[in-house]
């Protein structure tokens, strides 16, 4: 007899991870996985290397040191951050404590793809709300609560969008949203964003028992292959989440390699600052070539294309891997990671000739 799946796994389908290599082609530029082009910091990599001396050890399942750098430097309360392999692992962990079979879990239209699928993996059902031109629309969202509603995930900014909600529309979202829903915002790209009306979100946090801000050292920490996320959190909620975690769900190289991150506060402006440069530039420059370029305040950009397929295929022809969008539901999109700046040349000096081979196609917007 088959053994019996728990409803919803059958349902997932498995997260496909950016491409990372073309057929003939050595040295692709991976440009689809929103990576820190200038690497981690020299750093934290000289912090991994010490960490190997005690690889015998097992590491800190408290992970004391890197909390107590993240309190310092956001100015946070230590017990109340908790630690994950990634924030992926923090995001599957709120679903399995706070929802279940009966119960939904909401996010906007284009939202980041592990909200669906650790709310799948609990056998809670996925709902989504509409997106007004492909920006979080607060007035949908609510409209979908429903009293079945646990959990609502918001990328803030949103990946693959590129957009965000100001700090006023977070609090308005959260003032009028039932308390019993917990509000989870998702602020993996915080770090690059310059707007002075956003906020990542530690004060709602602060404020109330009911929301939680997810942060990751993926991405502007360039430590995407270390896995470590961390969540700030209400009091109870760091207890559940401590409660569900694996007793050692980070390792040491990366407590030691992510506090190492922190500290180099140069690298981070740098890497804030190539970031604007070259996303700016390229979002100038393909709008040029007469492409829809979405608004992004992250590492990536949205791209509109009359054949994203014919598209994809050419870039990587030319050795420029992208990340095709029908799983996000926008199968006419590819999302392009800001690189350094020669594979950002690259990149618009491909798309500028496909333009060019295509324009009846995208004359046609
Ligand atoms: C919005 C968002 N949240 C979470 C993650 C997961 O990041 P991590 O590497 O910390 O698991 C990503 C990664 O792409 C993301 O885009």
């Amino acid at each position: 007899m088959a053994l019996k799946l728990r409803p919803g796994i059958e349902e997932i389908a498995p997260y496909v991870g950016g491409e990372a290599s073309v057929p003939g082609i050595e040295r692709p530029a991976k440009l689809s996985s929103n990576e820190n082009p200038l690497g981690p910091s020299p750093k934290a990599m000289a912090a991994f290397r010490e960490a190997s001396a005690d690889l015998h050890r097992y590491p800190d399942g408290g992970a004391e040191r890197l909390r107590a750098g993240l309190a310092g430097r956001f100015g946070l309360e230590a017990e109340r951050i908790v630690c994950g392999n990634g924030s992926d692992e923090l995001i599957a962990l709120l679903s399995r404590a706070y929802a279940g079979p009966g119960d939904e879990v909401l996010f906007s239209r284009h939202g980041f793809l592990m909200y669906r699928l650790s709310a799948l993996a609990v056998g809670a059902k996925p709902r989504t709300a509409p997106e007004a031109d492909l920006r979080t629309d607060i007035e949908a969202l609510l409209a979908a609560v429903r009293p079945e509603t646990r959990i609502l995930y918001l990328g803030n900014p949103n990946n693959p969008t590129g957009s965000y909600l100001t700090a006023k529309e977070v609090s308005e979202l959260r003032r009028r949203l039932p308390p019993e829903v917990l509000l989870v915002i998702d602020a993996a790209y915080a770090e690059y964003v310059e707007a002075a009306d956003y906020e990542p979100g530690e004060a709602l946090v602060r404020a109330g028992d009911h929301t939680v801000m997810l942060r990751t050292f993926s991405k502007i920490y360039g430590l995407a292959g270390l896995r470590l996320g961390w969540a700030y959190c209400p009091p109870a909620i760091a207890d559940a989440l401590n409660r569900v975690r694996g007793p050692f769900n980070t390792s040491a190289p990366a407590q030691a390699a992510a506090l190492a991150a922190l500290e180099d506060r140069d690298h981070e402006a740098r890497s804030r600052a190539h970031n604007r440069v070259w996303r700016d530039w390229l979002a100038g420059a393909l709008t040029a070539s007469g492409y829809r370029v979405h608004p992004s305040v992250g590492n990536f950009l949205l791209v509109e294309f009359a054949d994203a397929d014919a598209a994809d295929a050419f870039l990587k022809s030319r050795g420029l891997i992208m990340r095709k969008m029908g799983a996000y539901g926008l199968p006419n999109c590819l999302r392009i990671t800001i690189g350094s700046e020669a594979e950002t040349r690259a990149v618009a000096a491909a798309l500028a000739e496909f333009a060019a081979m295509a324009r009846p196609q995208t004359a046609a917007r």
